[in-house]
């Protein structure tokens, strides 16, 4: 199925490859050389400062990246003054709910703001643990590891699961975090078609030992908003006893009974490791790796960004265990928040003709070239909607996209309009 609306790339990605801008430092003078010659002030902070012929080599490809400035976060229309925010991964609307905070300052003033050092220094605070075994009940795993961040966990235990393998096998559009791991583990990987468990299939058939294999995926996709084919992949791990890595980054706290993800209590012991973000839905910041007790002790002793950062705050911690408690219990956030996305996503094919690969609360509207997201952007920004292009590298070259992000805060009348404003700009793409 093909999800384009506008003008394709005529380069094209191949999924098994792995091709990044290819970028070129301008050569510095070698000790001794130019010595003596006058330079202007301008020509010296030129070559003082090669990364600006980077910059522009970036902003030739309409890959530029700038910081908008948002007042206050998790405000969906104070956020960017009068503009009304689809950008944001704070999908219940929990970061600035006020029992979060209540429970933050409470962990303030309990333990501190810090954690002081590693928790295998001095950090390892009761509150730490406090959260791990929640986390472990509610993901219905063994135990459970915490981490700074979601980038951190994926680094962690990917670059430590990879040593203990032969072979990595990543869907093709897993995020830029687990890529990361996999180098950082000094490993090689291959990527499979995105959510094709047949193309999965034919690379463990090719593999000498599939049981000495780790697989990579996403639960929620997060610049696709479609999911995982569970079962297929749960039935090929059954077969070929390989590892089985689902991040759930845009699925926790959002799908699932008591927000626990795309994978259901009862078949959590089919996944070796979840991973799941405290920074998406939970609203605050930090991640978790749930997995086995013998894992756990296994990342404790290897997991590089584990052994070596400073252990997550204690304000941050309490804030977490505090929106834990209400994504278990309140299911009605949830599941409004999925049924505006479904109305959402039935109303964009059936008003505008524009089908899109998601089955969540992220929307992707795929326009193809960067300028015409850009341009796509600007013209919601125009009209009162903060929307992002989303561009390479974030996404396959030519797949450039605006990434539309529901949270519960988004009302059915303000997406209606959002409906009407994007007839026009897709009209014209
Ligand atoms: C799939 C996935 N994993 C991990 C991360 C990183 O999580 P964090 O923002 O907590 O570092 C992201 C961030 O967007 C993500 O989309």
């Amino acid at each position: 199925m093909c999800y384009f609306i506008g003008l394709r790339s005529a380069r094209s990605t191949d999924p098994r490859q792995e091709k990044g801008p290819v970028t070129q430092f301008p050569a510095l003078p070698r000790a001794g050389e130019d010595c003596g010659k006058e330079r202007t002030a301008e020509q010296e902070r030129e070559r003082m400062e090669p990364w600006k012929m980077i910059l522009s080599e970036i902003a030739a490809r309409d890959e530029y990246r700038s910081l908008t400035r948002i007042a206050v976060a998790g405000d969906s229309v104070a956020a960017c003054g009068e503009v009304v925010d689809l950008s944001s991964n704070d999908y219940l609307c929990l970061s600035r709910d006020q029992r979060l905070v209540e429970a933050a300052i409470a962990a303030a003033r309990r333990f501190g703001v810090g954690s002081t050092g590693s928790r295998l220094m001095s950090g390892n605070l009761d509150i730490h643990r406090e959260l791990e075994e929640a986390i472990a009940q509610w993901k219905g795993t063994e135990a459970a590891l915490l981490m700074g961040s979601g980038y951190l966990a994926n680094l962690g235990v990917i670059s430590a699961l990879s040593t203990t393998v032969d072979q990595v096998f990543l869907d093709r559009l897993c995020h830029a975090s687990i890529v990361d791991g996999v180098r950082l583990g000094g490993r090689r990987f291959r990527r499979f078609r995105h959510n094709d468990p047949g193309h999965l299939e034919e690379l463990l058939q090719g593999a000498k030992d599939p049981s000495r294999v780790l697989v990579v995926v996403e639960g929620v996709y997060s610049m696709d908003g479609d999911v995982v084919p569970l079962n297929e992949l749960l039935a090929l791990r059954a077969r070929f006893g390989f590892i089985l890595l689902i991040d759930d980054a845009h699925g926790i706290g959002v799908m699932g009974r008591e927000g626990r993800g795309v994978v259901a209590v009862n078949r959590a012991c089919e996944v070796d490791v979840h991973i799941g973000t405290f920074g998406k839905a939970l609203g605050c910041y930090g991640a978790f790796i749930a997995c086995s007790s013998s894992l756990r002790e296994f990342l404790v002793n290897v997991a590089r960004p584990f052994i070596f950062s400073t252990a997550p705050a204690p304000p941050l911690l309490g804030a977490a265990l505090r929106a834990l408690e209400i994504v278990r219990s309140e299911s009605g956030i949830r599941s409004r928040l999925l049924s505006t996305a479904a109305w959402f996503r039935q109303r964009l094919r059936q008003d505008l003709g524009v089908s899109t690969p998601s089955r969540s609360h992220i929307v992707p509207v795929i326009l193809g070239e960067n300028a015409l997201a850009l341009e796509a952007a600007d013209r919601l920004r125009a009209a009162g909607f903060h929307v992002k292009a989303i561009r390479p590298p974030t996404v396959p070259r030519g797949e450039a996209r605006l990434r539309i992000s529901l949270t519960t805060a988004s009302s059915r009348e303000q997406l209606a309009r959002l409906l009407r404003v994007l007839q026009g700009v897709v009209g014209s793409c």
